[in-house]
């Protein structure tokens, strides 16, 4: 059989070019049927080409907001002075920083300490030599959002210390190397679990990535545990997180009286990495990309 090619008369006799006429319209339906089909089934609202610009650039600053974060990171400062930095630097580059009183949440950026897995309210505690420290940092610049976090050492680190932000670190590696059309939500939390268990690690499941970019979570859900094929299909145009969150001993974790952070049950070290990602024709982009 004899393909049509772009450039070709269009079969339907118009006299157009196939790609002026019958292509183009099918294509548009077909791009209308996905978007229809994926609000209707999931809530999932694929982004176009104005909204991933909006993104793209809430990952830039969130992005500086970290390089500045990482700037001032050593013995001795305090969670809070990290937060003040971060409030400080979103809002003069014109945009809010999506903690603050998210839900309750108190503080403008989330900084989660050796045993804390995610969502440490900045405060009074000093950060010593040895810690490892994640920075979460989500601004909503002209109303897009980009979510985006990295571990970091305080001073020198030990053993447990580097190894448990490597293997964080490789997690959020391979779950971005599965995102591409046809492959599945399961698929990332299928790689991520595999990996993070055969180190001898385990996956936390209590919190997951999520779609972002018009909200601050919206579906769907991204596990960082799973099975292979399971899962919504991936399309162009969705934009999610993936922030494994990986424990040096059991995945069983306990939320303080403040009811936000959460810590591992056994006190055993948990490191977090987290970009957000694009969905493209033909793989993916991380909005936020730095290296893995
Ligand atoms: N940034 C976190 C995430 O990756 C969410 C923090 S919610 C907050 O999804 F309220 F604690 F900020
Ligand atoms: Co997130
Ligand atoms: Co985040």
């Amino acid at each position: 059989m004899n393909r049509i090619g772009r450039n070709d008369p269009c079969p339907c006799g118009s006299g157009l070019k196939y790609k002026k006429c019958c292509l183009a319209k099918k294509t548009s339906e077909e791009i209308g049927d996905v978007k229809n089909l994926y609000y209707q089934r999931h809530k999932i609202q694929l982004k176009d080409n104005g909204a991933i610009e909006g993104i793209r650039a809430a990952g830039l600053l969130a992005l500086s907001t970290l390089d500045v974060a990482e700037a001032i990171i050593k013995p001795g400062i305090t969670t809070d002075e990290i937060n003040t930095m971060v409030h400080d630097f979103t809002v003069s580059h014109g945009a809010v920083p999506a903690p603050l009183n998210y839900r309750g949440f108190p503080k403008s950026v989330c900084v989660s300490i050796n045993e804390v897995i995610c969502h440490g309210i900045p405060g009074k505690r000093v950060l010593a030599d040895g810690d490892i420290v994640n920075v979460d940092v989500t601004p909503i610049l002209n109303g897009f959002y980009a979510d985006v976090s990295k571990t970091f050492f305080v001073g020198s680190p030990g053993d447990d210390a580097k190894k448990i932000v490597s293997v964080a670190k490789e997690c959020l590696r391979l779950g971005i190397s599965m995102v591409r059309p046809g492959n599945t939500v399961g698929d990332i939390g299928w790689i991520i679990q595999k990996y993070a268990e055969g180190q001898g690690c385990s996956v936390v499941r209590e919190f997951v990535g999520h779609g972002v970019g018009l909200g601050f979570h919206e579906p769907p859900q991204i596990p960082h545990y799973g099975r292979k094929g399971n899962g919504i299909r991936l399309v162009p145009g969705m934009v999610f997180t993936i922030e494994p969150m990986i424990n040096l001993g059991d995945s069983t974790l306990r939320i303080l009286e403040d009811n936000w952070t959460a810590v591992t049950a056994d006190g055993s070290l948990s490191a977090q990495f987290e970009q957000t990602i694009l969905v493209t024709e033909d793989g993916c982009e991380s909005l936020t990309p730095f290296d893995l």
